[in-house]
C-alpha cells in the first residue's frame, strides 16, 4: 500500500486517478512565460531578463491578462540562451529576441 499526500492507494486505478488529478491542477490557464534561469542563461542576462519581465508581467496582470512568469531550469541549449518559450503554442524565443520582447513589453505593455 502506497501513502500519498493524505490518501490511501489502493489500487493502480486510484494511482492513475492522482495523476490525472496532478496533471489537472498543474495545467496552466492563460499565457505562461518560461524562462531559463540555468546556469548558461543566467551568463547570458537571463537575470536582467527576468527582471524586465516580471515587471510587464505584473503589468499585464494588474490589466485583468492570464499571464505567468515561470523561471526553468536548463533546457540544453545553452549556446542559444537566454531560452523563452511561451505557452500555448509552445514558442522558443532565444538570444537577442527575448530582450527585444522584454522591451517591447516594458514600453507599452503589449
Ligand atoms: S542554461 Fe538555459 S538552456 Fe542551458
Amino acid at each position: 500500500m502506497i501513502v500519498a499526500t493524505e490518501r490511501l492507494l489502493n489500487s493502480p486505478a486510484d494511482l492513475a486517478r492522482l495523476r490525472e488529478e496532478a496533471a489537472a491542477r498543474m495545467k496552466p490557464t492563460g499565457t505562461v512565460v518560461s524562462l531559463c534561469r540555468g546556469g548558461g542563461c543566467e551568463v547570458k542576462g537571463s537575470g536582467k531578463l527576468f527582471d524586465a519581465l516580471q515587471a510587464a508581467v505584473e503589468e499585464l496582470r494588474a490589466d485583468g491578462k492570464d499571464v505567468q512568469l515561470r523561471r526553468t531550469g536548463c533546457h540544453g541549449f545553452c549556446e542559444i540562451g537566454p531560452i523563452l518559450i511561451v505557452h500555448p503554442g509552445n514558442i522558443l524565443i532565444f538570444q537577442s529576441a527575448c530582450f527585444e520582447i522584454a522591451y517591447v513589453l516594458a514600453n507599452d505593455g503589449s
